[in-house]
C-alpha cells in the first residue's frame, strides 16, 4: 500500500521563480563509470517579486544525482551550507547575483526511464520535458526560467563520434586516451525543458534551407548506422515545413543549424528541443517497402509539428506546465492546417475528428476528465493527453472559425510582438487573439477552464406560413464546475428536398446562451439542416435526423466532413440497435437503404474522391460506439458492427470486387494524396472481401500480400488475414510467420506484426498477446514495443474487457512490471483502464480487482499511482 499519496500541484499556487539564471555552461564527461556532469550557473536574483526583499533560500531541483561538490562564487561549500534531499538542492544564504557550480555523477545505463540522459542503443540521448534535466544537474527546472546554454561534451571518439548539443558548434578537437570533445553554444535563451545533447554513432543526412530573407539554415538527421536510405522523406518533409510556415504564418527559421536525431528507445513521438530536435525513429524512418501511407503521412505532421514549436513553443514558452495546450494546441492546430494543405484536407479533417472522437471525448467522459488547461496535477507527465493535445487544438481551431483566418493571422503576430522571448499564459494568446480581432473571448475562456464535453440538443420548426424555419439549440455540460453557457460556432446549411442547399442560408451560428432559437426567413419548404460543419465545435450534438435525411445529406452534403458524418450517423444508428437486440437474443436487421447508400458510395468514387469513400465506408470504431451506451456490452456490440460489416460484404460483394480490381496500382509507389487514397480505398474493399468465408477471398488476400511492392497493401492484406474468420486461419499463420521472416530486421516493422496480432478480433488474441511478451521480438523495456503489443490490446475493446476478467489481470501485472522501469509508459498503459466503470458488475468486479492490486503494489510510481487512484475515484 502506498505510504502517502503525493500533494497534487496547483495553478492556484503559480509562483514567481525566486531566482533567474542567465547563463549554464554544462560539462558533460561521458565515463565507464557513469557521466559527470559540472554545471556552472549565473544565478540572479528575481527582482520583480515579493519575496526579492527577504533574500530567499536558493533551492534547485535534482531527482538520482551523486552530487560531487557546490560551490558558490568560486568557494567549495561544506556539507554544512547546504541540504540535500531526495528532490532539492537548498542553500540558506546565497547573494543577489552569485555563481553556482555543482558537480554530479549520473548515470545514464542505468536510466531506464528515459527520462534525462540515457542509454539507447547506438549511444546516449536526451528528453527533458517536461521535467527530466533536473535527473542532469541541479537546476532550476520549471519552464519560466530561461536561459542561455553553452556545453562541452566529452567521450570516447570510436564509440561515440557524435557530438551534439543545442545552438552552433563552437569547437571540438581530440583529447588523450582515444576521446573527444566537441563545444555547443545555443544563443537562445531557453526553458530547461528544450535542453538536449547527444554522444553517439549516427549516420547523417544533410540539406540546406533558405529562408525567406535569404539565411541559409543547415539541415541534419542523424540516425542508426544503415539506415539514411529511410531518411530523405523525413528531410523533404521539414523543408516543406519550413517553407510552409513561412507561407503561412510569416514564420522563419532563425537557426543556423537544425538537426533531427532519430533514436529507436523513447517514450513519445518527438520533442522540439532547440535546434536539436530528438525524435522516435517511428516518426523519421520511413521506405516504401517498410512505411505505409499513414506512417508517411505521420511522419509529414511530427516533423512539422516538432518544427513548428520553434516558435509556438520555443521562441515564446509557457509559464508553468499548466499552460501546456499554450504550445501543445496552437501547434497540434498548425501541424493539421500543413497536413491539410499538404494532403487532402477532406480527409484530414475526417481523421481529426474520428480520432478526437476515440480518444478525447473517452478521455473527457472518464476520470482523466481535466480542462485544456489542468487546474491541478499530481504527475504532470500524466496531462501529456487527448485534453490537452487534440482538444486544445480544436479550441484554436474555434477561435480561428470566429474570427476569421485573416485575423487569426494579425492575432499570432501580435502574439509574438508581445510575447517573443518571454515564457506566458493561455490568457496572454487569447488577449492577443482578442487585440487583433476586436472578439470578446470572455465567455469563450470557458473552453480552457471546464472539463468534460458538452453535449448541444438541437430541435428545428417549419412555419410555412411564414416561410421561417428556426433551429433551437440546448446545451449542457455535466461536468463542468456549473451550469453556464458556453460560446459555441456552429456552422449550418440547410438543404431542400432534392438535396439542393439553400442559397444565402449557411452560416456560423454563435451559441452563447443554454437555450437559444436561431430564424432563417424566406424558406420555401421544410429544410434538411446540415449542423456544425466541419466538425465547427468539440461537442456532441443531437438532432433527430431521420434515416431518409441522413441519407440526403450523405449524398448531397458539399461539406465532406458533414457527408462523413451522416453516414456515420447512419452506421451508427444501424449498429447500436443492432447491439440492443443480439443483447437480447433477436436477430440485427439491416436496412435496404444503407445498403443502397454504401452501393452508391462505392460505385461513385471517382466523383467524390476515393479517400474520402474509404473513410465513409469505414464503420465507427467500438470504442467510439461505447462512448454512446450506458452501459456496454463489448461481445454484442462486437458482433453487432461485424455483423453489419459481413452484411454489407454480401449485399455489395459485386460492388467491392469491382472496385477492387479498377483501383489496382497503375505505376509505381508514390505517397502521394492521390495514390493513397486509391490504396486506402481499395483496402477497404479487401477487408470487406474477407468478411466473407470465401476460398477465392482469401486467395486474394494472399496474393496481395504477396505480390505488393510496398507496405500499405502488404500490411493491409496481412491486418485483413490477421482478423478474417476460422477458415483463414492457415492462410493467416502463413502470412504472421512471413512477414516476421522477413522483417524481423526492421524494429519499426515488427512493431506492426505485434500490433496486427494485438488488435486481432480472434477470441484467442489474449494468449497470443501472453505468449508474444516472451517472444525475442518483443521488449518491456522498449516503449515501441510496449505500445505496439500492450497498448494495442488495452484499446482492443472486446478482448481486453473479456468478461472473465483476464485481459484486466495479464494488464496490471504487465503494469506493474513495466513501472518498475519506466513509470511514464506504465501510466499509459493504466489509462486503458479509464473506462472500466462502462461495463457490467460482473466486468467492473473484475477491472477493479486489478486497479486495486496496483493500487497496492509496494513502490508504485507517482504516474501510475494518480491514474489508478482517479479510476477508482
Ligand atoms: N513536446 C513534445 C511534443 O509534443 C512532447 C513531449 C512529451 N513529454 C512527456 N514527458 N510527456 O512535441
Ligand atoms: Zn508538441
Amino acid at each position: 500500500m502506498r505510504s502517502e499519496t503525493p500533494a497534487p500541484i496547483l495553478l492556484a499556487d503559480y509562483t514567481p521563480p525566486a531566482y533567474l539564471i542567465d547563463t549554464v555552461h554544462l560539462d558533460v564527461d561521458l565515463r565507464a563509470d557513469g557521466t559527470v556532469v559540472t554545471a556552472t550557473l549565473a544565478c540572479v536574483r528575481n527582482a520583480g517579486t515579493a519575496a526579492a526583499a527577504t533574500n530567499p533560500p536558493l533551492v534547485l531541483d535534482g531527482e538520482e544525482l551523486e552530487t560531487l561538490e557546490v560551490a558558490v562564487d568560486g568557494q567549495v561549500l561544506p556539507a554544512s551550507a547546504y541540504r540535500i534531499d531526495a528532490e532539492t538542492l537548498t542553500i540558506a544564504t546565497v547573494p543577489a547575483r552569485f555563481t553556482l557550480r555543482t558537480k554530479v555523477r549520473i548515470q545514464p545505463d542505468a536510466n531506464t526511464q528515459l527520462s534525462g540522459f540515457y542509454r539507447s542503443k547506438d549511444g546516449y540521448f536526451t528528453q527533458c520535458e517536461a521535467q527530466g534535466f533536473r535527473r542532469i544537474t541541479w537546476f532550476a527546472d520549471r519552464p519560466d526560467v530561461m536561459a542561455r546554454f553553452t556545453v562541452t561534451l566529452h567521450a570516447d571518439k570510436a564509440a561515440y563520434p557524435v557530438l551534439l548539443a543545442n545552438g552552433n558548434p563552437v569547437g571540438q578537437g581530440d583529447e588523450a586516451d582515444g576521446r573527444h570533445y566537441a563545444t555547443w553554444e545555443d544563443p537562445f535563451k531557453k526553458p530547461c525543458y528544450l535542453f538536449a545533447m547527444v554522444a553517439a554513432k549516427l549516420d547523417v543526412l544533410r540539406d540546406t534551407f533558405a529562408t525567406a530573407s535569404g539565411r541559409t539554415v543547415q539541415l541534419a538527421i542523424y540516425v542508426e548506422p544503415g539506415k539514411l536510405d529511410q531518411c530523405p522523406h523525413a528531410m523533404e518533409a521539414l523543408k516543406k515545413s519550413m517553407a510552409w510556415d513561412e507561407r503561412r504564418f510569416g514564420l522563419e527559421c532563425d537557426l543556423d543549424h537544425y538537426m533531427i536525431v532519430a533514436v529507436g528507445d523513447f517514450n513519445m513521438g518527438a520533442m522540439e528541443n532547440k535546434g536539436l530536435n530528438i525524435f522516435n525513429t517511428k516518426y523519421v524512418l520511413a521506405r516504401p517497402d517498410v512505411a505505409t501511407d499513414v506512417d508517411f503521412e505521420n511522419i509529414d505532421r511530427v516533423v512539422a509539428h516538432e518544427y513548428f514549436h520553434n516558435w509556438t513553443g520555443n521562441r515564446v514558452t509557457c509559464r508553468d506546465w499548466f499552460q501546456l495546450s499554450l504550445k501543445e494546441g496552437l501547434t497540434v492546430f498548425r501541424d493539421q492546417e500543413f497536413g491539410a494543405d499538404t494532403h487532402n484536407r477532406d480527409v484530414a479533417r475526417i481523421r481529426e475528428v474520428r480520432g478526437l472522437r476515440a480518444a478525447q471525448f473517452p478521455e473527457d467522459a472518464g476520470p482523466m476528465a481535466h480542462p485544456v488547461r489542468p487546474a491541478s496535477y499530481i504527475e504532470i507527465n500524466n496531462f501529456y493527453t487527448a485534453t490537452v493535445y487534440e482538444k486544445g487544438a480544436e479550441v484554436v481551431r474555434m477561435i480561428q472559425t470566429l474570427i476569421g483566418r485573416e485575423a487569426f493571422r494579425a492575432g499570432m503576430d501580435e502574439y509574438f510582438r508581445r510575447h517573443d522571448g518571454q515564457a506566458v499564459t493561455c490568457d496572454d494568446f487569447v488577449a492577443a487573439m482578442s487585440a487583433a480581432s476586436g472578439f470578446d473571448f470572455t465567455q469563450f475562456m470557458r473552453w480552457y477552464r471546464e472539463p468534460g464535453t458538452p453535449r448541444v440538443t438541437a430541435a428545428s420548426a417549419y412555419d410555412a406560413q411564414a416561410r421561417r424555419y428556426t433551429l433551437t439549440f440546448t446545451q449542457a455540460n455535466p461536468k463542468a464546475s456549473d451550469n453556464a453557457p458556453y460560446l459555441i460556432p456552429i456552422r449550418v446549411a440547410l438543404f431542400d428536398a432534392q438535396g439542393q442547399e439553400l442559397e444565402g442560408h449557411s452560416r456560423t451560428l454563435l451559441l452563447t446562451e443554454t437555450t437559444q432559437t436561431f430564424a432563417f426567413d424566406n424558406v420555401a419548404s421544410a429544410p434538411v439542416p446540415s449542423l456544425l460543419r466541419d466538425f465547427s465545435a468539440p461537442v456532441l450534438l443531437d438532432y433527430p435526423y431521420t434515416p431518409a435525411e441522413l441519407t440526403l445529406l450523405l449524398a448531397a452534403e458539399s461539406d465532406p466532413f458533414n457527408a462523413w458524418e451522416a453516414g456515420q450517423r447512419l452506421a451508427t444508428g444501424l449498429i447500436l440497435e443492432a447491439t440492443a437486440a443480439i443483447a437480447a437474443g433477436r436477430a440485427p436487421v439491416w436496412p435496404e437503404s444503407f445498403t443502397a447508400a454504401a452501393r452508391t458510395l462505392l460505385t461513385g468514387y471517382e466523383a467524390r474522391g476515393a479517400a474520402f469513400v474509404a473513410e465513409a465506408l469505414t464503420l465507427p470504431g467500438e470504442a467510439t460506439l461505447a462512448e454512446l451506451l450506458d452501459e456496454v456490452n463489448p461481445d454484442a456490440l462486437h458482433a453487432a458492427r461485424n455483423g453489419l460489416r459481413r452484411h454489407l460484404a454480401e449485399a455489395l460483394h459485386a460492388e467491392f470486387a469491382a472496385a477492387y480490381a479498377a483501383l489496382a496500382p497503375t505505376g509505381p509507389y508514390a505517397p502521394s494524396a492521390d495514390q493513397a487514397g486509391r490504396r486506402a480505398l481499395r483496402n477497404v474493399c479487401l477487408g470487406y472481401l474477407l468478411e466473407r468465408d470465401a476460398p477465392a477471398e482469401r486467395q486474394r488476400a494472399q496474393d496481395q500480400y504477396a505480390g505488393a511492392d510496398n507496405m500499405t497493401d502488404q500490411f493491409a492484406a496481412l491486418a485483413a488475414l490477421a482478423n478474417a474468420n476460422a477458415a483463414a486461419r492457415p492462410a493467416r499463420e502463413a502470412a504472421l510467420a512471413d512477414f516476421y521472416q522477413r522483417w524481423q530486421g526492421e524494429a519499426l516493422v515488427v512493431d506492426k506484426w505485434l500490433a496486427v496480432q494485438a488488435g486481432s478480433r480472434l477470441p484467442d488474441t489474449l494468449a497470443t498477446v501472453q505468449r508474444l511478451t516472451a517472444h525475442p521480438a518483443f521488449d518491456l523495456s522498449n516503449p515501441n514495443k510496449v505500445y505496439a503489443l500492450l497498448r494495442t490490446f488495452g484499446a482492443n475493446l472486446v478482448r481486453f474487457h473479456a468478461a472473465d476478467g483476464s485481459g484486466y489481470a495479464f494488464f496490471a501485472e504487465q503494469i506493474k512490471a513495466l513501472d518498475a522501469r519506466n513509470p511514464q509508459v506504465a501510466s499509459r498503459l493504466a489509462r486503458c483502464f479509464d473506462r472500466w466503470k462502462k461495463f457490467d458488475a460482473g466486468r467492473q468486479a473484475h477491472a477493479r480487482a486489478a486497479l486495486e492490486s496496483l493500487r497496492d503494489h509496494p513502490g508504485l510510481s507517482r504516474d501510475v499511482g494518480e491514474i489508478v487512484m482517479r479510476a477508482l475515484g
